[in-house]
């Protein structure tokens, strides 16, 4: 379901300087924006130099409980969707989560945000499945993107994937494999499995009231 236009949407989104990083000028594709690399002071933003990155928030209601568990922690939030991402940063606000920043760019550019060894751990929940397979290059698990998220993840740093589409699923445990990406703790029905700590996105709680199953998996850079 696509949302309307907010009215006034820019003034809106200026009324979060403090949560909210904003692109002047987007520029649309990797090879761009590596010749224009601005990375995020992180240390001066959150006092550590590695974060813990959710791609596509949505209305942040994941990243803000995840943050709020986790205060020693330090999270950004990216989502593409201007209309969408003052949701997040209302809710950030609202519910005055300290260790949460939003960035509104598509992930093809974060190479030009993060720099190298600065991210710990990526969730994408619920990514945009693309069904055509014409598209599936857009897929957030296509090789396309793992190799620019490589740019910036550290040793050891791990991507945790739910999905309510088992097809979707499928390519991505090729893509992780085909990039050199270990993969654990793989659930074909997350909320009938023994995992805790679950945080339930906006997504997911559509899903699971449908009866979905509800796919998890994470995956590693092997040496
Ligand atoms: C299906 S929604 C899931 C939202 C949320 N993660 C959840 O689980 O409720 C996918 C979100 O990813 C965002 N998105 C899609 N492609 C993106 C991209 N290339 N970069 C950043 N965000 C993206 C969309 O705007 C949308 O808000």
């Amino acid at each position: 379901m696509r949302m309307r236009r907010k009215r006034n949407l820019d003034s809106f989104l200026t009324q979060y300087p403090d949560l909210l990083y904003i692109l002047d000028k987007p520029c649309q594709n990797v090879v761009e924006a590596l010749k224009h690399k601005s990375y995020l002071p992180l240390k001066e933003i959150f006092g550590k130099d590695k974060v813990e990155l959710e791609i596509g928030c949505g209305k942040g209601a994941f990243i803000c409980e995840k943050a709020k568990r986790n205060p020693d922690k330090a999270y950004l939030a990216v989502e593409v969707s201007k209309n969408v991402i003052v949701e997040a940063c209302k809710l950030a606000r609202a519910e005055n989560v300290k260790n949460v920043r939003f960035l509104n760019c598509a992930a093809e550019i974060l190479p030009c945000f993060l720099p190298e060894n600065s991210v710990e751990r990526i969730y994408l929940n619920f990514s945009c499945p693309f069904p055509k397979y014409t598209y599936a290059s857009h897929r957030l698990t296509s090789r396309r993107f793992l190799e620019t998220y490589k740019m910036y993840m550290c040793q050891g740093a791990e991507i945790h994937q739910k999905t309510d589409n088992m097809h979707f699923f499928e390519f991505s445990l090729e893509e992780y494999s085909a990039c050199n990406f270990g993969i654990k703790n793989v659930s074909l029905d997350l909320h009938a499995s023994d995992f805790e700590d679950n945080i339930v996105t906006e997504y997911e709680k559509r899903f699971t009231d449908l009866g979905m199953p509800i796919y998890r998996v994470e995956a590693f850079l092997k040496e």
